[in-house]
């Protein structure tokens, strides 16, 4: 793994590691196996109660490998998949060819193989479940995507080098730990200037129905799961269904977010705004159904930004209410 070895460091003390005998070490002597591929740089969040909570999520998410890989057992399908989503599509649209991309928490990492399909990328999947990444890393050596790499580590505790990827893609993951904007402040150190940064996490507005039916369910045992409208989907498999329900019902901690909130993350920390999606103010001239997620799009006001959420309820609200900031670090 020597391209890779470039871009992993030592998640206690963030220096290099070098490989020997099917171990990593660092300079100060820190090992850290290698099995079934993936390079294994998982170590505790720094404080108890975080750590806490990490290990919840953790044990959750090696029990409910997110998202299902039932019937994915092709790039092609793979590709299938992405194209319906849009969102796969805009992204690897906008990625160009050569980019280094890090993706992190990235479960089963469908969307680190479906970026990796493009053999001049470096792709890097990380996550803490060590089932999720063997489901991801059965699929890279199944499909020879010796450009796409697998490692397990902690969000809190990143085993990448700074400033080191062109593009951090985060979704779906902030909002299952305990610190998101501490967990995003983490994330951004990695990215080169001028990278782009993808943050998914549960909206406040667009949640709200799901948040009514997550009490339903847990005072009626689960009955009435007719009431979802992804459960009701017949294009999707029974088992897929099941672990999406788990993801979104039974999840042992999650938090929402709202537009305003992200996008003032991003003032803090000097990310400029270019896109979101939904889209949040509007979209460019010219711009049809496919996104151009990379270029600088209007950003509104404060009331647009809450009269578009509210309309989220009964448009993503529908499959979990997950919204995308996308930004550039200055
Ligand atoms: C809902 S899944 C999202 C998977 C994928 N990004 C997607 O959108 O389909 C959340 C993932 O975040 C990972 N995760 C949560 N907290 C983490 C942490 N502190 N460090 C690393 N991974 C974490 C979980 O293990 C899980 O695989």
């Amino acid at each position: 793994m020597p391209n890779l070895l470039s871009f992993l460091r030592c998640p206690e003390t963030k220096t290099p590691l070098h490989e020997e005998g099917g171990e990593l070490i660092s300079e100060n002597g820190n090992r850290y196996p290698i099995t079934g591929g993936i390079p294994r740089l998982l170590v505790p969040t720094k404080t108890e109660e975080e750590e806490r909570v990490r290990k919840l999520i953790q044990a959750f998410y090696e029990q409910f490998t997110f998202p299902g890989y039932d019937g994915i057992d092709s790039p092609g399908i793979l590709m299938d998949k992405a194209g319906k989503s849009g969102f796969g599509k805009w992204v690897d649209q906008a990625i160009s060819p050569f980019a280094t991309v890090l993706e992190v928490g990235c479960g089963t990492g469908q969307m680190t193989n479906y970026l990796g399909l493009v053999s001049t990328r470096t792709v890097i999947g990380t996550d803490m479940s060590g089932a999720s990444l063997a489901l991801g890393q059965g699929f890279r050596d199944r499909f020879g995507l010796s450009n796409v790499h697998f490692v397990q580590g902690n969000i809190f505790a990143m085993p990448i080098a700074p400033a080191s990827v062109d593009v951090l893609i985060c979704s779906g993951v902030l909002h299952h730990t305990p610190d998101p904007k501490g967990g995003f402040l983490e994330l951004l150190k990695l990215v080169k200037p001028e990278g782009k940064i993808l943050i998914g996490l549960y909206n406040t507005y667009a949640r709200i129905p799901l948040g009514i039916r997550q009490v339903i369910f847990k005072v009626s045992g689960n009955a009435f799961r007719f009431l979802d409208a992804h459960m009701r989907r017949k294009d999707v498999d029974q088992s897929k269904k099941e672990i999406w329900f788990a993801d979104q019902y039974r999840n042992p901690h999650e938090s929402w977010h709202s537009v305003d909130e992200v996008l003032g993350w991003f003032a803090e920390s000097n990310v400029k705004y270019l896109s979101g999606v939904p889209d949040i103010a509007g979209k460019l001239p010219g711009e049809g159904v496919d996104m151009r997620l990379f270029e600088e799009h209007p950003h509104g006001s404060s009331f647009l930004h809450v009269m578009n959420q509210l309309q989220w309820m009964f448009s993503i609200g529908r499959e979990g209410g997950l919204f995308v900031l996308v930004g550039e670090k200055q």
